[in-house]
């Protein structure tokens, strides 16, 4: 099988070539990656010599790059990891996630239209679903993104559905809780806050750090991701969870234990402009069909990410001079 993978000069994207790749001696992947800020082909350094690994820089929102590509290689599945993935960036610079997730996503739809009994896997977000004030959402639930990253997505995910409608592309769209684990850039909560302990800096916690989010481990992701592309019944959505809510400060005490810091170094900063204070989409379909679970545990994850971080400080260093941070609380922070 060769997949076309996108973004996969990314957290998870990379995570989800390595996993295929070991997995599967006869499959092949096509890594297709702009290499923003966020594309990092580091990633994949140890993969880069193998014969079934093909790298391919191009914008998904470039039809002509996309068909070539396509034409070239011939893939038997796309699946869609390529996006703008920060909201406080979502916050700043809108421009570049309306672009690359709905502009992008409809281009690659549009390349996927001769798929029959090929696949196109979405790898979308919790965040579609808006805040959830109580109880959980499942596949059904009403879409209310309030964050412009999360509006994207949700039109993203609006055209996946519809070309399956429409032109019987062979979708599969996965809303899939928070990841932890190796390679995620140092500007998301958990490294970022990681490689600031290892700096002996302070951890900035939006407004009261009551807000909560689900995580699964990255292996985790990739198990879904990879029953889904061969199991999961197209035209279908599946939600990915833990189901086991994380409020902010509770990851906040665990890595300080993990630290052996005090809660001195926690500084309550403004908080995020429409900041969802909790997603906790339903899990159920996908744990039902599929006989999908989790494996690790949120603390286990946490440890060794703890411990990825600590042992890779050559791969985020160079990266963290990247992060806007401080442009975001200059823009925001009176708020
Ligand atoms: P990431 O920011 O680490 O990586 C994104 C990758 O996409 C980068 O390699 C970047 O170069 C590439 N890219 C961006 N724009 C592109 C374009 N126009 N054309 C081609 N490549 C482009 O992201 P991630 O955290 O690995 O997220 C992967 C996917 O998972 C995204 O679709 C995201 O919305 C979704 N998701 C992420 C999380 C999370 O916790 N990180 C949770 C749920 C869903
Ligand atoms: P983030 O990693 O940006 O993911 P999400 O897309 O789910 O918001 O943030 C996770 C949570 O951590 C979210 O509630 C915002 C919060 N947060 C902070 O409190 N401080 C920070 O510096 C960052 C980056 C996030």
């Amino acid at each position: 099988m060769r997949l076309f993978v996108t973004g996969g000069a990314g957290f998870m994207g990379s995570n989800f070539i390595r996993y295929v790749l070991t997995k599967y001696p006869e499959y092949e992947v096509v890594n297709f990656d702009k290499l923003t800020y966020a594309g990092n082909l580091e990633n994949l350094r140890d993969m880069e010599h193998d014969k079934r690994y093909t790298f391919v820089k191009g914008d998904i929102a470039d039809a002509k790059a996309v068909q070539q590509a396509m034409d070239k290689h011939r893939p038997d599945a796309i699946l869609n990891y390529a996006a703008e993935t920060h909201v406080d960036r979502s916050i700043l610079d809108p421009d570049a996630f309306v672009r690359t997730e709905v502009i992008g996503t409809y281009t690659l739809l549009e390349a996927a239209k001769t798929f029959k009994n090929r696949r196109f896997v979405q790898i979308s977000t919790d965040e579609v679903y808006g805040h959830v004030a109580s109880g959980r959402t499942s596949e059904t639930a009403m879409l209310a993104p309030r964050s412009p990253y999360s509006a994207s997505k949700a039109g993203a995910d609006l055209l996946v559905q519809a070309y399956h409608t429409t032109f019987g592309v062979p979708t599969i769209l996965t809303r899939s809780c928070n990841f932890l684990g190796p390679y995620q850039f140092p500007e998301k909560f958990i490294p970022f806050f990681i490689t600031n302990l290892i700096d002996g800096k302070s951890l900035p916690v939006y407004g009261d750090g009551k807000q909560s989010r689900e995580y699964i481990y990255v292996d985790d992701h990739c198990a879904a991701i990879d029953l889904l592309l061969h199991e999961g019944t197209a035209g279908e959505i599946y939600n990915i969870s833990s189901e086991k809510s994380q409020e902010n400060l509770t990851v906040v005490k665990l890595l300080l234990k993990m630290f052996g810091k005090d809660e001195s170094v926690v500084e309550h900063v403004a908080d995020r402009p429409g900041h969802d204070r909790r997603y906790a989409p339903d899990a159920a379909k996908l744990r039902r069909e599929l006989h999908w679970k989790p494996t690790v545990a949120f603390e286990e994850g946490l440890r060794r990410t703890v411990e990825w971080y600590r042992e890779h400080e050559g791969w985020w260093r160079p990266l963290k001079s990247g992060v806007h941070l401080k442009y975001f609380q200059q823009q925001y922070g009176d708020r």
